[in-house]
């Protein structure tokens, strides 16, 4: 049974004039697929700037279960794909982490098959993976699943046209890692344009992969035929989603929140949502720096009808964050959810601790405010509220750190998937929070 450790934190109340640094960590968005794609490389691989989270550590796990000899130190993994003997995708381990099923466009690459399980869907919609499947038969594979197992085979793949009827990030991401080897010409079409896949791409061309288009909606693979990519080193992009979610946090609480080792490149559409909020934001590109004050926290003004996108535009991943904030502006905000259709499962938790926030349906809310949030153990003594995703887990933190009193969240380990050292980072800035496990 997962230790399950739970977050005390003693709210802020009206007192926001926390002061202080926080340092972006990797990208766990990108280094997760980092590590699959280090299979397609003849030999053993450095992957630099790799967030320490526990989704990090579970595809470690499953990639020595493959055989992989992995050697992790600080923020460096080794990766070495040449001592893998078995194709088989674990079932218990991949079943909770979506990201298992980048493995599988590698796997196919090299060794021309795999099985791996259905990945569990997650609160915030049933994420199926029709497209990873679909464009695995354009490029010539066969798939059958049996009891919640997918069997490929014929992986040593052709050339081929894919069109993805949705703009998929790990669709894009897996399938451009399966065609690397391919023999022949493979063109994506409708690809997602994060700069996660950028990010993979430059790496993989460095190895010797011969990929254009990266980060716009075409791409085109040259396959090696089957010749692995020369070790290179990968260094992780900063965590733009981590750093958005500060940024959103500081908007709020601090008086001066510093923002290091960010990519403000990456953060320019809440950059500009917070802005036209009338949050005091510094932008340094050259010191990969953002300042942000909430000196003008009192006259913010509502988000009108803001809408998540696939990147550039505004993150779903940061949907949740954006909500706290706009519980804590004059007006009527409004919040839709275009990318899934179950992410606003934490609005009755933030209600609960004091929100005024309408469900119009299930993508799409209007938030009322200023509203003051209360602590758990103001609403009822020993009422502990679950982080429900890694991103609404953020969202939960934010709205106790916001509240006036004492607050107990739980599940905290799905919060350590995505914030590398939250309490540490957390309590740099002055928070008072302690992680207790029972
Ligand atoms: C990546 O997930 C991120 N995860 C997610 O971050 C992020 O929310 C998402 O991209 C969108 O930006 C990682 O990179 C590990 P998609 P991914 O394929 O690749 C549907 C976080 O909090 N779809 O772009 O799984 C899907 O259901 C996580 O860090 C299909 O229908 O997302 C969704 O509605 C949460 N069929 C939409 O497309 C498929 O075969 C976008 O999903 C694949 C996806």
């Amino acid at each position: 049974m997962e230790r399950q450790e739970k977050l005390k934190i003693n709210g802020l109340g009206a007192e926001r004039n926390l002061k202080g640094t926080v340092y972006i960590s990797g990208a766990k968005n990108a280094a997760l697929k980092a590590m699959a794609g280090a299979v397609l490389f003849d030999g053993p691989v450095e992957l630099h700037n790799v967030p320490d989270t526990a989704d990090v550590r579970t595809i470690v796990e499953i990639m020595t279960k493959l055989g992989a000899r992995i050697e992790s130190k600080d923020d460096v993994l080794t990766i070495d794909p040449n001592t893998i003997t078995n194709t088989d995708i674990d079932r218990k381990l991949a079943g909770n982490i979506r990201a298992s099923v980048m493995l599988t466009g590698p796997l196919l690459a090299r060794y021309g098959k795999t099985t791996f399980p259905a990945p569990g869907g997650c609160v915030i919609g049933c994420r199926p993976i029709d497209l990873f499947l679909n464009g695995y038969r354009k490029l010539g594979a066969s798939v059958v699943e049996h009891d919640e197992l997918f069997d490929i085979k014929d992986g040593n793949f052709h050339g081929g046209e894919i069109f993805f009827d949705k703009v998929t990030v790990g669709g894009t991401e897996t399938l451009v890692m399966a065609a690397t080897l391919a023999e022949g010409r493979t063109i994506l079409y409708n690809c997602a344009m994060e700069p996660e896949i950028v990010n993979l791409v430059e790496w993989l061309n460095r190895g010797g992969a011969k990929i254009s288009g990266a980060g716009t909606p075409t791409i085109t693979v040259d396959g090696t035929a089957g010749k692995l990519l020369k070790p290179v080193k990968y260094e992780a992009i900063p965590d733009r989603i981590e750093a958005g979610s500060y940024l959103i946090l500081g908007a709020l609480i601090a008086k001066e929140l510093e923002i290091k080792d960010c990519e403000p490149e990456h953060l320019r559409a809440v950059v500009s949502i917070l802005s036209d909020a009338g949050v005091k934001i510094n932008v340094d590109d050259k010191a990969k720096t953002i300042v942000v004050s909430n000196d003008n926290a009192k006259n913010y003004t509502p988000l009108n009808d803001i809408r998540t996108h696939e990147y550039p535009g505004f993150p779903t991943d940061l949907q949740a964050p954006l909500t706290v904030f706009a519980t804590q502006v004059n007006g009527k905000s409004a919040i839709f959810e275009t990318i899934y259709e179950n992410r606003f499962k934490y609005v009755e938790d933030l209600v609960a601790m004091g929100a005024n926030i309408r469900a119009i349906s299930e993508r799409d809310v209007e938030v009322n405010g200023p509203t003051t949030f209360k602590g758990t153990s103001e609403i009822s003594p020993g009422m502990i509220i679950p982080a429900r995703d890694i991103r609404a887990g953020f969202a939960i933190v934010m709205a106790a750190i916001l509240a006036h009193g004492e607050s107990t969240i739980s599940n905290v380990h799905l919060i350590d998937r995505g914030y590398e050292d939250l309490a540490g980072k957390l309590k740099g800035l002055g928070v008072e929070l302690e992680r207790i496990s029972n």
